[in-house]
């Protein structure tokens, strides 16, 4: 084989391993702080993203993890919701912290649309929730589980959090805490 066909035979299977090797998806979204426009579209991500745990929730707390037109308001004057933006515009998913106090972040309403889980939008939007938390002083992070949340509770473990042991009620189902320490970026070796 000449050596012209042999640098193009090279060129294309490298760039068809690159695409494939590379989450396509994750590529293109952009994550931004949400506005109050953005409203209708995170409570259709909040609701689609829960909608297979509907079953497994009391009523009451299922509407208050995917939220209504009033709440959702709630939501976003009293948290710092993030929204990641799909290439068609869509908010394919979202999170929200908030500063309980002097040391403590609270992380709640985080969700990826089942079309985008799997391509690294949700450690995304969790960098970016802890990284504003880490900003605003904050040196511990919680956030609460139910127990049908199987994937969630393994996707949290892969990022350095763990059941705190505190279980509280949430309309009539457990809730476990989750909490991750978080390491100072100016520590030696961190
Ligand atoms: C939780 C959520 C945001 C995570 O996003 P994601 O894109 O699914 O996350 P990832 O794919 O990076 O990680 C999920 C992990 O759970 C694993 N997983 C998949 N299905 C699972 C299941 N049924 N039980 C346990 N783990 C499961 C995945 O394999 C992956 O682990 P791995 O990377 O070690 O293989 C998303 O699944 C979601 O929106 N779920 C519904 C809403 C929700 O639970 N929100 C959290 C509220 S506390």
């Amino acid at each position: 084989m000449e050596l012209g066909h042999l640098s193009l035979l090279l060129y294309i299977v490298l760039s068809a391993w690159q695409k494939m090797a590379v989450p396509q998806q994750s590529a293109t979204i952009s994550i931004r702080r949400a506005t109050s426009d953005d409203a209708p579209g995170i409570l259709a991500c909040l609701r689609e993203a829960f909608e297979d745990y509907r079953q497994f929730y009391t009523p009451d707390a299922f509407l208050d993890t995917v939220l209504t037109p009033e709440t959702i308001h709630e939501r976003l004057a009293k948290t710092i919701v993030f929204v990641a933006v799909s290439p068609s515009r869509q908010i394919a998913g979202t999170i929200a912290c908030n500063v309980v106090n002097c040391d403590e972040g609270h992380l709640r309403g985080m969700a990826v649309c089942p079309a985008w889980r799997g391509t690294g939008m949700a450690s995304q939007l969790l960098s970016h929730a802890e990284s504003e938390l880490r900003r605003r002083k904050c040196t511990r992070i919680t956030l609460d589980t139910t127990e049908p949340l199987k994937r969630a509770m393994r996707f949290y473990e892969k990022h350095g959090y763990r059941r705190s042991g505190k279980i509280s009620d949430f309309f009539g189902m457990p809730l476990f805490e989750h909490y991750k320490q978080l390491v100072r970026e100016d520590t030696p070796g961190s």
